[in-house]
């Protein structure tokens, strides 16, 4: 379904993440007919360029983030024909006569801060205080919205003394993945799990977003982050509230978001016994995380795992495992719950291998799900019971559209264009995330503990491994 037509402003255009993701993305939504002929896109960063230099940088971002199967020469030249650029100097005047001039005022305005949150209060001002951003434009925000409760409010406080909170969407890319939007389709539109979606059912959840990759190249950001901050604090609170939450009475952006922050509320502190950090070493020619982060002290943790309780009716008894790190064994994000036993078996022991059902939520890769059930072994043999999964892949199931799933930024640019914050985590949200993290983080600075080793390539530090032993549990195995 195309949009209404759009003026979109990418500070920080020449940047890595406009490149990667903001500009490839819009570029796929033009090829797919979703933004229609007159909307502009304006690039504004520091450099100085005109607007053709400014189309051949994008015109290689699309070449080499793009697959070549989607580069359709006709839609290049038509995207291309969107852009325009101004050069901006965020903390002076340079440039901004020039942007207001662009930005028409009988458009959908939205205003993309690809930037360093250093610059995000300068940019508020200027873009209210010139009169560029009236009361119906749309401020996007990317993470880190801060690294603390503190530093959090701030932000917030800065862009509330220019914006109303309905104006401002920050982006968390896993609300834009398809199977996170799925986890709330598979919730609330079908009545099969709802009713033992809780303690009585439910004997634990497991969120494992687990990334082969190293910090190589952004050691210098994420030393300062950590695993914690960069991960656990924002896309894994994020699975985990849309898991844990009660059914919003609507699919409308505060119901739904009221919900998620109460899942945030009813956290309880994490005691430094259900929690391990870790720290990939190196492994033949790749580098350990020491050399990575170019500080051989460092103690940030590249690697974490926490069992934390939700305190409310639905969920006291059933703990959440959660856990996260660079350099595992494999790439896979999922969510497994896996549920209690029947409450009385009429089958002997010798007759079968019986195991827990666990319904498996696969965000990456080969979205999709798997429901593990038992059954009865096929064959003479008498009743004998075996597990097998229901398994169902996304794009096998829905054929050419499954095979299409986009891109999570190429969404969430859409919905900041309708104007639909459901998939933007709002601000009171994000501070009650930092609350709930900060004290776990100011507990690791003040015993200046450090994270154990882990070999590149596995599943991470043995303690984590413990750490569901203990519980007589044991994490899915990452592969
Ligand atoms: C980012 C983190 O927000 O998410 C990265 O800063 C991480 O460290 C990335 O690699 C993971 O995203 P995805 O979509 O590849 O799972």
């Amino acid at each position: 379904i195309p949009v209404d037509r759009f003026d979109l402003v990418i500070f920080g255009a020449t940047g890595d993440l406009a490149n990667r993701k903001i500009l490839p993305g819009l570029y796929r939504r033009v090829l797919a007919g979703q933004i229609p002929e007159g909307s502009q896109i304006i690039g504004a960063a520091r450099s100085e360029m005109d607007a053709k230099e400014f189309r051949e940088q994008v015109r290689g971002a699309i070449n080499e983030h793009v697959s070549p199967s989607k580069i359709d020469p006709e839609a290049v030249e038509q995207f291309l024909a969107m852009l325009d650029y101004v050069a901006i100097d965020a903390k002076g005047d340079g440039g901004w006569d020039d942007l207001k001039a662009k930005v028409r005022p009988d458009a959908i305005n939205a205003f993309y801060f690809s930037v360093a949150p250093a610059l995000f209060g300068d940019l508020a001002e200027r873009l209210h205080m010139r009169g560029i951003a009236g009361p119906d434009a749309r401020i996007v925000v990317e993470k880190p919205f801060g690294r603390d409760l503190a530093s959090a409010r701030a932000l917030n406080a800065t862009l509330a003394a220019h914006f109303d909170e309905t104006q401002i969407y920050r982006i968390d890319h896993y609300l834009g993945k398809e199977t996170v939007q799925n986890l709330m389709a598979v919730r609330f539109a079908n009545i099969l799990f709802e009713p033992l979606w809780n303690a009585q059912f439910v004997d634990h959840v497991q969120i494992t977003v687990a990334e082969t990759v190293g910090v190589g190249g952004r050691g210098s950001y994420y030393d300062k982050s950590g695993a914690m901050r960069d991960m656990v604090q924002n896309h894994m609170m994020q699975l985990l509230c849309l898991i844990a939450m009660e059914p919003p009475y609507h699919f409308d952006p505060d119901a739904v978001r009221d919900e998620k922050l109460k899942v945030i509320r009813a956290l309880q502190p994490v005691a430094p016994n259900n929690i391990v950090r870790g720290q990939y070493l190196g492994r033949g020619k790749d580098a350990g995380y020491l050399e990575d982060s170019e500080d051989p002290e460092s103690k940030t943790e590249s690697y974490v795992a926490l069992k934390c309780h939700i305190a409310n009716w639905r969920w006291t008894g059933t703990p959440f495992y959660l856990r996260t790190g660079k350099r595992l064994r494999a790439r896979t994000s999922e969510i497994a719950i896996t549920f209690k036993e029947p409450p009385h078996s009429i089958f002997d022991e010798a007759e079968g291998d019986w195991r827990e059902n666990v319904l498996v939520i696969r965000l990456q890769p080969n979205e999709g799900m798997n429901l593990k059930m038992m059954i009865k072994e096929p064959g003479p043999g008498g009743m004998r019971l075996v597990q097998v999964p229901l398994d169902m892949s996304f794009a096998e199931a829905l054929g050419e559209e499954g095979a299409e799933i986009t891109d999570a930024y190429e969404r969430l640019i859409m919905d900041v264009i309708r104007g639909n914050q459901t998939l933007f985590m709002r601000g009171d949200e994000v501070e009650a995330a930092w609350a709930w993290t900060d004290p776990i983080i100011e507990g690791w600075e003040a015993r200046a503990d450090r994270p154990q080793p882990y070999d590149s390539g596995t599943s991470g530090p043995d303690d984590a491994l413990m750490l569901m032993h203990r519980d007589g549990r044991r994490w899915r195995e990452i592969r």
